[in-house]
């Protein structure tokens, strides 16, 4: 393909796309006088909200689902000083239980349930239509789970396309994890029904089983003609590879990206000359060992000669 760009979204403050849309949901936290701050998160929500919260002084309630959080994203959180709850359950389960707190104790949640979070992450739409110098592309490709990151860049092309700011709407296509893919099995289905899973996959980031934004990204979805596709394990690990070896690098998540485009160009739903931008979410270090080649690596005794001897296949 000759026209394929890839945002890395994994670059930002925190290493992931969600600091986008936190840094506007704590600057209004902070703006209507919140108490707190919370979340439920599979790890890079929790990240942003920690940093952003850390930054605006306002005390911040995380809730992750315990083992399940990749170590760089649990590590940033207890770093930047969030009170750190890991629910033994899924993330479905933290999700229930944050809204519920939250709503009891008055507590300012900024899930992508909240309306500014989704404003500020529609920033990532409006940024890459700048980049390509206002010339939509003909998809937008990017990871699925909780559907906010869906639901706020559709939001952001639509109305670009109303402000007549780009001459079409690009077609969005979301991609899942096959063991945690509720919006897939529901797009095959003409959205007739929702479903509910138990999900499994390696990409943790997006092991969500009944998504909160589910309804806005389905509007966006219908409204962009776009579609939903799922994607094996060991799909987006052969992604992750290719991403890596490129010396870009991404969390297994954002690989669901790539994984995505090779199978929708293979199924001719893409074609090999349209124009196409696809989202990496996540920074490789956030997670320093799901698909990354754990080789020994090489020991050698501190001489020359023993460092030559190592050498002698490399530069063969
Ligand atoms: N990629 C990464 C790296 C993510 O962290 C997430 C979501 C997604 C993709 C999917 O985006 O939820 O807007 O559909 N992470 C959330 C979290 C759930 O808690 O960090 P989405």
């Amino acid at each position: 393909m000759e026209r394929l760009f890839l945002k890395h979204e994994g670059e930002n403050p925190t290493g992931s796309f969600k600091d986008r849309g936190m840094t506007v949901g704590v600057s209004m936290a902070r703006y209507i006088g919140a108490r707190a701050v919370a979340c439920a998160s599979t790890g890079n929500t929790s990240a942003s909200l920690a940093s952003y919260a850390a930054q605006a002084g306002l005390p911040c309630l995380v809730f992750l689902p315990a083992g399940h959080v990749a170590p760089g994203k649990l590590a940033q959180s207890l770093a930047y000083g969030a009170t750190t709850i890991q629910v033994a359950g899924d993330f479905d389960d933290a999700m229930r239980l944050v809204e519920r707190v939250c709503n009891e104790l008055g507590i300012y949640l900024l899930n992508s349930l909240n309306p500014y979070r989704v404003e500020g992450q529609k920033a990532i739409g409006f940024e890459i239509l700048q980049q390509l110098d206002w010339q939509a592309p003909d998809w937008l490709v990017l990871p699925a789970g909780n559907l906010g990151n869906t639901s706020a860049i559709g939001k952001a092309l639509l109305q670009a396309h109303q402000l007549g700011l780009i001459g079409h709407v690009p077609r969005i296509a979301s991609i899942q994890a096959a063991g945690a893919n509720p919006f897939y099995r529901s797009f095959v289905k003409g959205f007739t029904e929702r479903e509910h899973i138990q999900a499994q996959t390696v990409a943790t980031a997006i092991k969500i089983g009944d998504p909160v934004s589910f309804t806005r990204a389905r509007h966006v979805i219908e409204q962009t003609q776009g579609v939903v596709e799922e994607v094996s394990d060991e799909e987006i690990l052969a992604a992750k590879t290719v991403i890596d070896r490129s010396g870009i690098g991404c969390e297994p998540a954002s690989a669901a990206t790539l994984a995505g485009i090779r199978k929708l160009v293979e199924r001719g739903v893409i074609k090999r000359d349209e124009r196409i931008v696809g989202i990496l979410t996540g920074h490789l270090l956030k997670d320093s060992q799901t698909g990354i080649p754990q080789q020994q690596a090489m020991v050698v005794e501190a001489n020359v000669d023993a460092v030559r001897k190592m050498l002698h296949s490399f530069m063969r």
